[in-house]
């Protein structure tokens, strides 16, 4: 095994991390800084300082990304209207390059020469922060002890953590927990009865969301504001990034916006069933889609449509920091220039739609379209020429089929 004099590791707090502290400590009998990101996860960080500082950790760092995380990362990704196999918003995929740049500057910082991380050999988690850390630092070595330790099941992990009277949490009904991964984005579950996916979910496993069944009979107006394609306030309101997404996910979950039950594709090969609770940034897609509706031109709303599933599979693959995704970035921010203005929803039982759009940079002209009579010249005869020349080559194929 290679030498190693120091490592930083990504530590949740939870269960595998609290783990793997240990496991580093024995295993490599070198320093472990640890490293923990408040992504809004709504859990309290403090606790991770505790359970760090009881394995002997002295250099333990709690730096809060929120406002980062949104505008950096969550933002620039919903600018593109992403969604991975048409319904994913990606919440886990787009915090873990984040995650990693700061793991990577943190071992700078400290002169650390490997960084580590508790994501498991079966999920897409090891891939994204793997991958960005090869973008960051190619110097650096990552340690996935997921995939070098012999634990080979959750039983043996708590058989172990026993051992070394390390704490294991469970949920309120004194189970085990799910695999449970929260943000501000979103929160994803999985594991459990989730593994089967002709089982329905119970409703335990939802955490930001109500039943739609069981929200309000009265719906709720919000309007959300938008500058060059990034949103900026709600009623009025002028917010930075963190808080509006918070607002908004306070909004959602009320309404029982976001709720989605997914079998998606994973990276590594294969289908994984889980259930995610997106309540903001769902509001917020169809927000974005609104405001774009109004100001993009149609083939620039097209062409993004059209790269879009290659961007969010880019995300979702954990290629973050290559140079294809900078190059889309690249597209799609330019083509956010005038979408700006308001759009108004109504949150209702699980939906979110949108009921008005307003722009100081429209491209809607009712004037052009009114079916009334209208002062912008249109020739109506146009049309006709419009559609003969469109039509030619199927003339010209319809009477050579013999139709
Ligand atoms: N399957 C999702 C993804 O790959 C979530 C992964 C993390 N979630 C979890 N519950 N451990 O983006």
């Amino acid at each position: 095994m290679t030498k190693i004099e120091k490592i930083v590791l990504s530590y949740s707090g939870g269960l595998d991390t609290s783990i793997i502290i240990k496991w580093l400590q024995e295993t490599y009998g070198c320093e472990v800084v640890t490293f923990t990101a408040d992504l809004g996860q709504g859990e309290e960080l403090e606790p991770a300082r505790t359970k760090a500082k009881m394995s002997g950790v002295k250099d333990i760092r709690i730096v809060d990304l929120r406002e980062e995380f949104v505008r950096d990362f969550v933002f620039p990704m919903l600018r593109a209207n992403a969604l991975y196999e048409g319904q994913y918003l990606l919440g886990s995929s787009i915090a873990r390059p984040l995650i990693a740049k700061h793991l990577v500057a943190i071992a700078r910082e400290v002169g650390a020469d490997a960084v580590a991380h508790g994501a498991t050999g079966k999920g897409n988690d090891q891939v994204r922060f793997e991958l960005a850390v090869n973008a960051l630092d190619p110097s650096l070595k990552v340690i996935a002890p997921w995939r070098q330790w012999n634990i080979r099941s959750r039983m043996q992990l708590l058989e172990y953590a026993e051992k070394h009277h390390i704490p294991v949490p469970s949920d309120k009904r004194g189970e085990a927990p799910f695999s449970i991964d929260a943000n501000l984005l979103h929160t994803s579950t999985e594991g459990k009865i989730l593994e089967n996916p002709a089982e329905v979910a119970p409703d335990h496993v939802y955490q930001r969301t109500v039943d739609p069944v069981d929200a309000p009979d009265t719906p709720e107006i919000i309007t959300i504001g938008f500058e060059r394609g990034d949103p900026v306030s709600v009623n009025g309101k002028s917010m930075t990034p963190a808080a509006l997404l918070t607002e908004l996910n306070g909004l959602g979950g009320q309404h029982g916006v976001g709720r989605l039950d997914l079998v998606e594709n994973r990276f590594i090969g294969m289908k994984s069933r889980g259930i995610y609770e997106t309540p903001g940034g769902t509001i917020l897609l169809a927000a974005h889609r609104g405001i774009e509706s109004i100001t993009l031109d149609r083939a620039a709303a097209h062409l993004k449509d059209e790269i879009m599933p290659r961007y969010a599979e880019l995300i979702y693959n954990g290629f973050w920091f290559a140079p294809e995704r900078e190059m889309l970035q690249a597209l799609i921010d330019q083509s956010q220039a005038f979408v700006s203005g308001e759009v108004t929803l109504r949150l209702y039982k699980g939906s979110a739609s949108v009921i008005s759009r307003a722009s100081p940079c429209l491209l809607y002209s009712a004037d052009l379209v009114t079916f009334e009579e209208s002062a912008i010249a249109f020739d109506h005869h146009d049309a006709e020429g419009f559609i003969r020349l469109n039509g030619l080559r199927l003339r010209s194929w319809a009477a050579r089929n013999g139709r």
